[in-house]
């Protein structure tokens, strides 16, 4: 009796183990599993790696806040919309998804191609369902970087967060103008709220995922805002020296001879004519950061794209530098009628600003004598003069991967 029942506490025993093993295991297996499918479920960038892999990571985010500039930089109209990595991010994603047009064709990176210093190399730019833009799409190189503080050629938006709304809005651009049947504005707004990656990205930036037409803003502008370029041969040069006026080491004769001609005011004879000085392109196009003087007025390109009508309202030109690649290949037409191809070409008209009686906003400086001023350029000056710009032709601008198009597929 008392060996049968050892005997039993003993089996009963072997079997709570094996019981309480299989509890544990089942238990193991089971938390295995719940483990898993929270992972499935509460992974927080499912849809964002689907759509970008690892182009896009929202641990470990590209540098747009922190990039740094030059000490000799200062102009500056970022205002209060100070660059976050996070907010870059999200418009470098908006900046290449077609979503953001009506019929998913265009993106703004359709007409702002990195490769071109974020130009068309087209006349005019194709935006949705066979529209085409008023005029030649601007570069977006150092917009930050300016003391105008407005965009456009024609300066029509009055801050670059509003500016980048504006082209989804556009009947020919984006589409979204509410006009034929067209959706608006809040049509995107809902469009994009539904995209999963958007989900996530906007709740991750945001802690909700509300799609706003601020937060859109905000975000392009930052991505655009953060597009800058200081690496090219100007630069180098212009860090070795304190100020522009004093020879750089590192250029050669005929582009220090062009630095000076493109910073001196020139001298008139009293009849519009050159007999002294430079050409006095700085007065208007100021180094180093090369960005337009918010008081410029138009400068004589007056032509409408396709008309023979004028419009004497274009006052505004992004920055010249990267105007041509650092080995002299112009990235796109140029002036809002992209009427020039070449650097000499520009020259020209500013060589024989033309008397358009028909225009009365020609800035004072290019008519110093009341008539158009004549530069009399030698050949040996316009050389100077391209061999100088060429000099603020950067590179990693056109291929750094922060800037570039982040979608696997589109
Ligand atoms: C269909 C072509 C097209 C699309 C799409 C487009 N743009 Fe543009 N962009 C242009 C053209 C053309 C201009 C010059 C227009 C003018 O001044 O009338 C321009 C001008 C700009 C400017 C002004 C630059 C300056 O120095 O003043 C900015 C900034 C800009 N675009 C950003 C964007 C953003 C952001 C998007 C997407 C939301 C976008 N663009 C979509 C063609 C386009
Ligand atoms: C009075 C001010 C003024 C002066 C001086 C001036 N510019 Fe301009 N420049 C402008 C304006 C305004 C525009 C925009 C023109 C337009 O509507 O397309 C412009 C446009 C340009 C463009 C086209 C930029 C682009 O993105 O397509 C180039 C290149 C240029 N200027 C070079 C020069 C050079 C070189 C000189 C000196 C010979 C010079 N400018 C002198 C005001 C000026």
């Amino acid at each position: 009796m008392k060996k049968q029942f050892k005997i039993s506490v003993f089996i009963f025993f072997l079997i709570s183990i094996v019981v309480s093993c299989t509890k544990i295991d089942l238990a193991t297996v089971n938390l295995g599993t719940v483990n898993t499918a929270m992972n499935a479920i509460v992974d927080p960038f499912a849809a964002t790696r689907a759509a970008f892999g690892t182009n896009i990571d929202f641990t470990n985010l590209s540098n747009y806040a922190n990039q740094g500039k030059p000490a000799y930089i200062n102009n500056d109209n970022t205002g209060t919309d100070t660059i976050k990595d996070n907010k870059a991010t999200l418009g470098r994603i908006l900046f290449y998804d077609k979503n953001l047009s009506v019929n998913n064709t265009v993106a703004c990176a359709s007409c702002h191609k990195q490769a071109f210093a974020f130009s068309d190399t087209s006349l005019v730019s194709d935006g949705v369902f066979g529209g085409v833009t008023a005029r030649h799409a601007m570069r977006l190189i150092n917009a930050r970087f300016a003391n105008e503080a407005k965009f456009f050629w024609n300066e029509r938006a009055a801050s670059l967060e509003i500016q980048t709304t504006m082209p989804i809005q556009d009947h020919a651009e984006m589409g979204f103008s509410g006009v034929n049947g067209r959706g608006t504005i809040d049509t995107l707004l809902n469009k994009l709220s539904k995209i999963n990656y958007y989900k996530e990205i906007f709740k991750v930036i945001y802690g909700d995922t509300l799609v706003t037409q601020t937060r859109l803003q905000e975000s392009l502008a930052q991505f655009v805002r953060s597009i800058q370029s200081f690496d090219s041969k100007y630069d180098s040069g212009r860090a070795r020296v304190n100020n522009d006026g004093v020879a750089f080491p590192n250029f050669t004769a005929t582009e220090n001879a062009g630095k000076n001609l493109y910073l001196t005011p020139p001298v008139f004879d009293g009849n519009g004519n050159r007999i002294a000085g430079g050409v006095g392109c700085n007065g208007c196009h100021r180094a180093p950061e090369f960005d337009i003087d918010p008081n410029s007025k138009n400068n004589g390109i007056v032509g409408i794209i396709g008309s023979t009508s004028i419009e004497t309202n274009d006052t505004r030109a992004p920055s010249l530098r990267d105007l041509v690649k650092a080995d002299g290949t112009p990235n796109s037409k140029m002036m809002h009628t992209g009427q020039f191809t070449t650097v000499a070409g520009v020259l020209g008209h500013y060589n024989n600003i033309p008397n358009n009686p028909a225009n009365n906003n020609l800035d004072g400086k290019l008519r110093a004598d009341g008539v158009g001023n004549k530069l009399r350029l030698t050949p040996t000056e316009t050389a100077q003069l391209i061999a100088f710009i060429q000099t603020l032709g950067g590179t990693n601008v056109y291929v750094d991967k922060k800037w570039s198009n982040p979608f696997l597929s589109q």
